[in-house]
């Protein structure tokens, strides 16, 4: 058995997650924010590359049920009715409704990811419904790929934990684990932290998020099993 760790999608080309179990990270914020949302009920979350991207996505769909939704340098885009804040995925706000999601990282990796079968959005906001799954995945196709969004094509701190713990969680009984180096380095950054909020306040991002007075969105990323459920990216759409 095999898993295989991207510290940022860059380096992936087309065709080479085909047909592969694929888990997406971007802790602070996409995937936390994508997860936060379709648990409050929305209908489905459509992941864009770019921000024109997501206004032309949505005018292909139906007005009355479209958010526009997402961020640059984590503040909301102008003209978009929503930022990319897992605090503003409320019920009242994305119930029944269809959000495209532009942002600058953890949206273009989703897209990237495109290819894998099934493609699964992780966060430690449903971190226990997904290790159960990322399991069951690894035990029936002998191997996963975890891809961590990273922070301006670089490696990002907080996605590699959650992909270093997401490791330590599956592995449990497995004797037989090969783990590419990024999933290796994953693993052993697990010591560095006392746990889940050390480990993502001590982030890049985390800072950016506190100069753009967003640093509760990191408390709420930070706290593990909110939500139990798994989205899952197919045919352009999560749900
Ligand atoms: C991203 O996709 O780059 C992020 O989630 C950044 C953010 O929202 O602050």
């Amino acid at each position: 058995m095999k898993i295989d760790v991207h510290v940022t999608p860059l380096g992936l080309l087309a065709g080479d997650l085909a047909g592969r179990g694929v888990v997406v990270v971007d802790v602070l914020r996409a995937t936390t924010t994508v997860v936060t949302a379709l648990a409050n009920g929305a209908k489905a979350v459509i992941p864009a590359a770019t921000s024109e991207e997501a206004v032309r996505l949505a005018s292909n769909l139906e007005k009355d049920g479209v958010v526009l939704a997402g961020e640059r340098r984590s503040v909301k885009i102008e003209g978009f009715a929503l930022g990319n804040s897992p605090r503003e995925m409320t019920a009242a706000a994305v119930a029944g409704k269809t959000i495209v999601l532009a942002t600058t990282n953890g949206t273009p990796a989703l897209v990237a990811a495109q290819g894998g079968d099934p493609v699964l959005v992780g966060a430690p906001a449903n971190f226990k419904a997904l290790a159960e799954r990322a399991r069951a995945i690894l035990a029936q196709r002998g191997e996963l790929v975890i891809v961590c969004a990273g922070r301006e094509k670089q490696f990002a701190l907080e996605d590699a934990y959650t992909a270093g713990r997401l490791i330590k969680a599956i592995r449990k009984g497995i004797r037989k684990l090969a783990l590419n180096d990024a999933a290796r380095a994953s693993v052993a950054l697990i010591d560095e932290f006392a746990g889940w909020e050390e480990a993502l306040e001590g982030s890049e991002a985390a800072r950016q998020l506190a100069e753009a007075d967003l640093g509760e969105d990191v408390a709420f990323a930070a706290r593990v099993d909110r939500f139990g459920v798994v989205p899952v990216y197919a045919d352009r759409r999560i749900t």
